[in-house]
């Protein structure tokens, strides 16, 4: 069983409260927020006054998805609306160990993501220190693309080397989960399944989750 984590980017936003509703009576594990800048990823989604309002009805951990340049400028900020787990991309951060050390001494847990072309070998000096690596398995920016299958191999290689290490890393994947991949993931020992197109435009998106797990 893996942990299930929505993204709200593929949510209906003119309904967002009856959204987080219907996550909050799933199994889902965490919520998926995916904050873009449109400088770092081709896009702009949204940031604290929305995570702010819907921490007001949310039941599940905030899984914060930085796509953002520079985004230590905002670490506190996110601590503050309620994120959870915050992650950063390992392109945006030059100074990756400071961030790690920041994010988790404002309280969160932190998460490390990795876009499709960088090698999971670039994290064997810090893994110890990140609890969730975010393996992109679609080029970050946008929701309900395909599945870039390369992922799989990335998975087996990053367990591996969470396990050399003794490290107790989950490994989330974040792009085109769908019902059909899921159970290869799971296999190759992804611990953390983000859907969002998957998710929302399913008929019965509590259905879906459950199934996903
Ligand atoms: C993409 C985002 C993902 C996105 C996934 O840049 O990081 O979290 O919402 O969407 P799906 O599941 O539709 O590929
Ligand atoms: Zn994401």
């Amino acid at each position: 069983m893996a942990l299930v984590a929505p993204s709200i980017l593929s949510a209906d936003f003119l309904k967002l409260g009856q959204e987080i509703e219907m996550i909050n009576n799933s199994e889902a594990d965490w919520i998926h927020i995916d904050v873009m800048d449109g400088c770092f990823v081709p896009n702009i989604t949204f940031g604290m006054p929305i995570i702010a309002a819907i921490k007001k009805i949310a039941r599940k951990p905030f899984d914060v998805h930085l796509m953002i340049e520079k985004p230590e400028r905002y670490f506190e900020d996110f601590a503050k609306v309620g994120a959870n787990i915050l992650t950063v991309h390992l392109e945006a951060s030059p100074h990756l160990h400071r961030s790690i050390q920041v994010i988790k001494s404002l309280g969160m847990q932190a998460g490390v993501a990795l876009n499709p072309h960088t090698p999971v070998s670039l994290l064997t000096d810090i893994i110890f220190e990140i609890d969730v690596v975010c393996l992109m398995s679609v080029n970050p920016g946008f929701g309900g693309q395909k599945f870039i299958n390369q992922t799989t191999h990335k998975i087996k290689q990053l367990k591996q080397l969470i396990k050399d290490c003794g490290a107790s890393t989950l490994i989330e994947i974040d792009g085109g989960v769908s019902l059909e991949n899921a159970p290869t993931l799971k296999k190759c020992g992804a611990d953390v399944l983000v859907a969002g197109n998957t998710v929302f435009s399913s008929p019965n998106p509590a259905e879906t989750i459950k199934s996903l797990k």
